[in-house]
């Protein structure tokens, strides 16, 4: 009997311009480019073991079976990979999150860039990074980012078939000794998924034309504020640029948000810091987690007021974080 193993981890990433918007759903095409800092403390190690005897794909979450919904995307990616290690047995997939599920705390992009990193090893697919990129995508969007470490832009593409459309990194996470301070106000389950909320605003919001007419120009200053290490202009860019996605859902039909009260709290603390003099920046994906960003000889002092908000959960420290790595290589028995 076959049995096909690898393990891999991979790390989450916080974007601070935001990919929102598919301009082809089933290849995962993004209307506009996007960046991100790979994150050192929220990952997830997935262990793929293919095995002629099963009947059908098992996908274990955090020592749960998985919900219909999530099996369904895995199997749909694990396809992709069958067929390009031209395989057809089925796959147990076990993932570990150090990272909350599904709420703005990017566990997909850390689970699909960990599956994706697995399930080629335990095929013994020789794939290189851009091509590791453009198959996480198919998982997540924002997966493809989390196959570089530090800094890393997805680049939209225009072709048809997507092969344009990867990960590339901008530096390297030693560059820049930035910290995020991931800051939990919920830990239950998001109402809209950022499938569907994506969906909903690009077909719908009145400010989405808008969006796009302005990210290339939010992601250029971003770019530049991080080769320069210049801290406050990329502060500025993030935090505006997060806003401006989070305005594209308040004005979709239906209209919807992410945001709780603590969320709110948590923008205003950032704002009056900065009144004070302490510089600090927010961003939230989709979901109600507050990303904060702030250089290290602030860090102790922004993390001390965020804990004291009321509603605020936990408060996780980041540091630019690695490209994946293989735990455990393919083992044939
Ligand atoms: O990768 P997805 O399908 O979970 O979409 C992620 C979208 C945002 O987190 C809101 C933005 C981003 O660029 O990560």
């Amino acid at each position: 009997m076959l049995v096909m193993e690898a393990t891999a981890r991979a790390h989450s990433n916080i974007a601070l311009i935001k990919y929102w918007g598919k301009r082809n759903e089933a290849l995962v095409l993004p209307y506009n480019s996007s960046l991100s800092i790979t994150l050192n403390e929220l990952y997830s190690d997935t262990t793929v073991r293919f095995d002629a005897s099963l009947k059908s794909d098992v996908f274990m979450l955090n020592g749960q079976p998985a919900t219909e919904r999530e099996q369904g995307r895995v199997s749909e990616f694990l396809n992709h990979v069958r067929q390009l290690g031209n395989v057809s047995c089925h796959a147990a997939v076990n993932s570990q999150n150090q990272v909350l599920t599904a709420q703005g705390m990017a566990s997909s992009a850390s689970g699909f860039a960990a599956l994706a990193c697995a399930a080629t090893a335990a095929l013994g697919l020789q794939m290189n990074a851009q091509s590791l990129s453009r198959l996480a995508r198919l998982g997540s969007g924002s997966a493809c980012r989390s196959i570089y470490g530090g800094f890393v832009e997805w680049t939209k593409g225009v072709r048809s078939d997507g092969l344009d459309s990867h990960a590339t990194p901008i530096a390297c996470e030693d560059h820049w000794d930035l910290r995020i301070l991931f800051t939990i106000t919920s830990t239950s389950e998001k109402q809209v998924s950022s499938r569907e909320g994506m969906r909903r605003t690009s077909n719908t919001s009145a400010f989405y034309g808008e969006w796009l007419a302005t990210v290339d120009r939010d992601l250029k200053e971003a770019k530049h504020s991080v080769i320069h290490r210049e801290f406050n202009r990329l502060g500025q860019v993030a935090e505006a640029n997060a806003l401006k996605m989070h305005a594209t859902m308040l004005t979709a039909n239906p209209p919807f948000w992410y945001w709780n009260e603590t969320t709110i709290r948590v923008m205003n603390q950032i704002q009056s810091l900065r009144d004070t003099g302490i510089p600090a920046y927010f961003t939230m994906d989709a979901g109600s987690n507050v990303a904060v960003l702030c250089e290290p000889e602030s860090v102790q002092a922004v993390r001390t007021h965020l804990e004291t908000i009321p509603g605020v959960q936990k408060v996780v420290e980041c540091r630019p974080g690695p490209k994946p790595t293989l735990l455990k290589g393919a083992t044939k028995v």
